[in-house]
């Protein structure tokens, strides 16, 4: 049993943060960061809006395009840093309001690799004949996890979302390898310290800024280069392929630079690379499903293509999913 990918779909919040907003801010330029991130804007959400809320969004176009109805979803999985609350889960949330009464639900946690994750849950239902329809959506609200006085991250991140919707597949279509790593070790390069388990909510939490965003972003840098290369490297020869039977490289959206530097160790065309973190920033788990939505809506996806999805993210963790859309 294949698996394919049968719809589509991604959204993001009205509101765009702009370089120059930024600069009004904190002590930045719109110079320092297009030149070091290749970021421009990033959507923001309201304050009403919650990550629950971008993911139902998506989820409804993947829905109409693929054409099945939310009753007839049989699972939604929500790759998210930023759910709506601790319990439930925020994928019980997006179940209610998407009124796919028939699904099961939950979420998965692998921070900026979230949506490969999830892809490869997904997949693993459907392939096994368990679940013939599964809703697979990254959808994150940064901004709720950025310290906006630190500009070391503050520039980085935005918020949206973007789903697929894994059905069986029409022959020689489909999911054709998911690979993961995590490197447990390495779980401080990225990560939100406080206001959860080990370190519970408290004044000091709010006062030295622990509920958000941490990073080492230079050594972060270096590993995600390294390591997204060796995935990519992987999964091609799971495959018996060459980068130049791949269509379409669409990665995390992180870094400009991080992307350049990795196509060009893979010797892959830079026209050949979906990027719109100019315009989205890093929105960790949505990243890929948003741009990967973008390409497909714009015509430069099409039916039939092979596709290399690759991911980077806080754990760490990392994975390439191989794709003939
Ligand atoms: N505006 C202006 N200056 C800034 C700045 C900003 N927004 N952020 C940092 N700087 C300054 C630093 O303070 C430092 O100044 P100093 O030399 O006086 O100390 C200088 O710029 C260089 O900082 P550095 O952190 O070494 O820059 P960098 O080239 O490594 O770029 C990142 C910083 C964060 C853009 C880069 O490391 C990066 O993108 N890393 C990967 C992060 C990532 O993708 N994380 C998510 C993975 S899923």
């Amino acid at each position: 049993m294949q698996v394919q990918i049968l719809g589509n779909g991604a959204y993001a919040p009205k509101t765009i943060l702009t370089n120059h907003d930024l600069e009004k801010k904190i002590d930045t330029s719109n110079e320092w960061i297009v030149a070091r991130t290749g970021i421009r804007e990033r959507h923001i959400a309201a304050k009403d809006e919650a990550t629950s809320d971008l993911a139902v969004h998506a989820a409804r176009k993947a829905l109409e395009q693929a054409g099945v109805a939310p009753m007839d979803v049989d699972l939604v999985i929500v790759a998210t840093s930023m759910p709506d609350m601790f319990f439930p889960s925020t994928a019980c949330i997006v179940q209610e309001k998407l009124g796919a009464k028939n699904a099961a639900a939950f979420d998965l946690s692998a921070a900026c690799s979230g949506f490969i994750y999830a892809l490869s849950v997904g997949e693993q239902y459907v392939r096994s004949e368990t679940y013939r329809h599964v809703l697979v959506i990254g959808a994150e609200v940064m901004s709720r996890l950025t310290n906006w006085q630190d500009r070391g991250t503050c520039v980085l991140f935005g918020d949206g979302a973007g789903a697929v919707l894994l059905g069986p597949a029409n022959e020689g279509r489909g999911i054709l390898s998911v690979h993961l790593h995590t490197d447990g070790a390495l779980w401080d390069l990225i990560c939100v310290p406080g206001g959860a388990g080990a370190i519970p909510p408290s004044e000091k939490v709010l006062v030295e800024c622990l509920n958000t965003i941490h990073m080492k972003g230079s050594e972060t840098f270096k590993i995600a280069v390294r390591n997204l290369e060796n995935v990519a490297l992987e999964a091609l020869h799971a495959n018996d392929m060459s980068i130049s039977d791949i269509d379409w490289l669409v990665p995390h959206q992180a870094n400009i630079r991080i992307l350049k530097a990795v196509a060009a160790r893979l010797k892959m065309p830079k026209e050949k690379m979906v990027v719109n973190l100019d315009r989205y920033g890093n929105t960790s788990a949505a990243s890929i499903p948003l741009a990967f939505d973008e390409a497909v809506n714009d015509g430069r996806i099409k039916r039939g293509d092979s596709i290399l999805f690759l991911a980077f993210g806080g754990g760490l963790t990392w994975g390439a999913a191989v794709v003939n859309y």
